[in-house]
């Protein structure tokens, strides 16, 4: 249910902002909640006070049907519980849209706040790279000079690593702007998942090979979605990547894609270092390690690049993970 739903949001914004469309659509109900309570309390507080009225003007015989001024109470009491019953439903249908305008506005500034920092990320990752490039160049070049010290060669080749540490993580930050900022459309396109797996498994072996990892592919249902060809390939890889690099030697990484008619469901299991309880919830984070040491390869950005095609494609993901033992990822995509 919750995913028809998610996939009813991308479709309403065009799966631009949806975030804000949902916390809009949260908000608003939000508020809504709080009127219809207010409502709910007046129209008991009438409603038992005409019931009060009722008693008080007639006892316990009741009204005299005959009598006209006891039927124009009666009656009087009648019209206003309607009245009030009415004036609840217009009200409340008022408040909806009403709700949904003002939750708009509330958000507004924040959206427009995070917008800024979105292009100030882009634009500062973008501004970067010429003197990253021009940085890494004259590392290289004074490296060449034989007549260096070993302590000056120590020097020029860790500025050069750190170097390529930045340049990855600008060009990490770039991909994130990119994706972000891409339309609903770029990701409608229908796309045979199960050949983008067999391509990504292929274009891997040789780096599994190079970590002896063995990198089986399991069984294979054939199976259309409806997104990107492009950043299914990336996502995929890093995940791919992931069970190859944080794997034993001689351990395996097996990837299994399952079609049920409504899901496409993509297991990547490996028989890794695994990751502590502790750093599960966190490991989605941009730039979060768990092995917090420089040596430890990644900029800890690739998961956040999943999970942001993963939400693109209104899809979900799950990751199961034992110390010592591996980690499971599955992914759920909608068949088209
Ligand atoms: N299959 C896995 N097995 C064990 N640990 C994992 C696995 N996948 C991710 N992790 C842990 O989660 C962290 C975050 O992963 P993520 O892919 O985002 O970053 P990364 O691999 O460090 O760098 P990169 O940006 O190059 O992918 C990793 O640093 C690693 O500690
Ligand atoms: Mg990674």
């Amino acid at each position: 249910m919750k995913k028809y739903w998610k996939q009813f949001a991308g479709w309403v914004t065009g799966s631009t902002d949806r975030l804000f469309v949902s916390a809009r659509i949260r908000l608003a109900a939000f508020y809504l909640f709080i009127t219809a309570t207010i409502l709910v309390i007046f129209s008991l507080i009438l409603y038992f006070s005409l019931v009060q009225i009722f008693k008080d003007s007639f006892g316990k015989e009741g009204p005299d049907l005959r009598d006209k001024s006891d039927m124009l109470v009666v009656r009087t009491i009648h019209d206003l519980k309607v009245d009030a019953l009415e004036l609840d439903v217009i009200a409340l249908l008022v408040v909806s849209g009403l709700s949904y305008v003002l939750a708009g506005k509330t958000l507004n500034p924040i959206r427009k706040a995070m917008e800024a920092q979105k292009e100030f990320s882009a634009n500062a990752s973008h501004e970067l790279r010429t003197p990253l490039a021009v940085m890494k160049t004259e590392c290289e070049v004074a490296l060449k000079d034989h007549d260096l010290s070993p302590e000056a060669i120590r020097v020029i080749s860790s500025n050069l690593e750190e170097v390529d540490r930045m340049s990855s993580m600008t060009e990490d930050l770039l991909k994130f702007s990119r994706l972000e900022s891409e339309k609903g459309e770029v990701f409608s396109s229908r796309v045979n998942i199960a050949d983008v797996v067999a391509s990504v498994a292929k274009r891997m072996n040789t780096i599994a090979a190079e970590k002896k990892v063995i990198l089986k592919l399991g069984h294979l249902d054939q199976g259309t979605i409806l997104g990107n060809r492009g950043y299914l390939e990336t996502m995929i890889f890093n995940l791919v990547r992931n069970g190859i690099n944080y794997n034993k030697h001689g351990g395996t990484v097996e990837i299994n894609l399952v079609n049920d008619g409504k899901t496409m469901r993509l297991t990547i299991e490996d028989t890794g270092i695994g990751i502590g309880q502790e750093d599960l919830p966190h490991i989605f984070e941009r730039f979060y390690k768990v092995d917090k040491s420089r040596t430890s390869g990644g900029t800890g950005v690739g998961l956040s690049i999943v999970e942001a095609i993963i939400e693109k494609h209104n899809g979900s993901i799950e990751v199961e993970s034992k110390l010592g033992a591996g980690t499971k990822v599955i992914v759920y995509l909608l068949v088209a």
